[in-house]
């Protein structure tokens, strides 16, 4: 328990998103929820109210102190973060969303023909960003990144560019980090100009680094 956290509100998004294509098809990832779902643990253990917007995960959650806000679509997650986002002392977008949906959603399940099949696809709105617009003094925002090259450069320009302030960053070149591992490693890269380099260890530790991080932030 840490008293900086007590009466504090987090939102914390995780998991991955699903576009539909019709009734039986969806595009989405491998995102299993589990790094964000460690987060909303550690921030309530310590003492916040969280609010977790997950999409569709096979993790089942039950935490004290975390309300679950299930969600499937990228619009879907949106909604429930805008709409949670203006009352959050910290928000963590750790979802892994889709960042492109189909334009149209076929009613009817597609038949195969003989031919290729192309699919035109719009972009999502992206959450982090949208949220950082609008993010007032004293609102903690925290974003990930994953990446294989120039990690660096692309963790700072997230920093940036969606107004973050803390970036965690997994870099697909590491070993045992990433989707589907029980363990994970990161940097941590702050507005103040900090980089901090975690070594590998299991998720959970991982959110018990980055709330820890949070807290002298705030
Ligand atoms: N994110 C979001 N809404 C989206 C897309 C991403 O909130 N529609 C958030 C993620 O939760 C994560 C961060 O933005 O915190 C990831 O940024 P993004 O630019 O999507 O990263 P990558 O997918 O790694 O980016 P890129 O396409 O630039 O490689």
């Amino acid at each position: 328990f840490n008293p900086r956290l007590k009466g504090k509100k987090a939102l914390v998004t995780a998991g991955p998103t699903q576009e539909a294509l019709d009734p039986v098809r969806y595009i989405s990832n491998h995102s299993t929820g589990q790094m964000g779902i460690a987060i909303a643990r550690e921030l309530a253990q310590n003492g916040a109210a969280v609010d977790l917007v997950l999409g569709p995960s096979s993790i089942p959650v039950n935490i004290p102190g975390v309300r679950v806000i299930p969600v499937i679509t990228a619009e879907e997650m949106y909604e429930a973060s805008a709409g949670i986002f203006p009352e959050a002392d910290i928000a963590v977008m750790a979802a892994a969303v889709s960042d492109y949906a189909p334009v149209t959603v076929s009613s009817e399940k597609i038949k195969k023909d003989s031919g290729a099949l192309s699919l035109e696809l719009t972009r999502t709105r992206d959450i982090l960003k949208t949220l950082g617009e609008r993010k007032k003094a004293g609102q903690l925002l925290v974003g990930f990144a994953l990446e294989n090259r120039d990690e660096k450069t692309y963790a700072l320009g997230k920093l940036e560019s969606k107004h973050a302030d803390l970036i965690v960053l997994n870099s697909l070149n590491d070993e045992g980090a990433g989707f589907g591992f029980d363990t994970n490693q990161v940097t941590l890269f702050e507005k103040g100009g900090a980089e901090i380099r975690f070594g590998r260890k299991p998720k959970q530790e991982v959110a018990a680094d980055i709330v820890d991080r949070i807290i002298k932030l705030l």
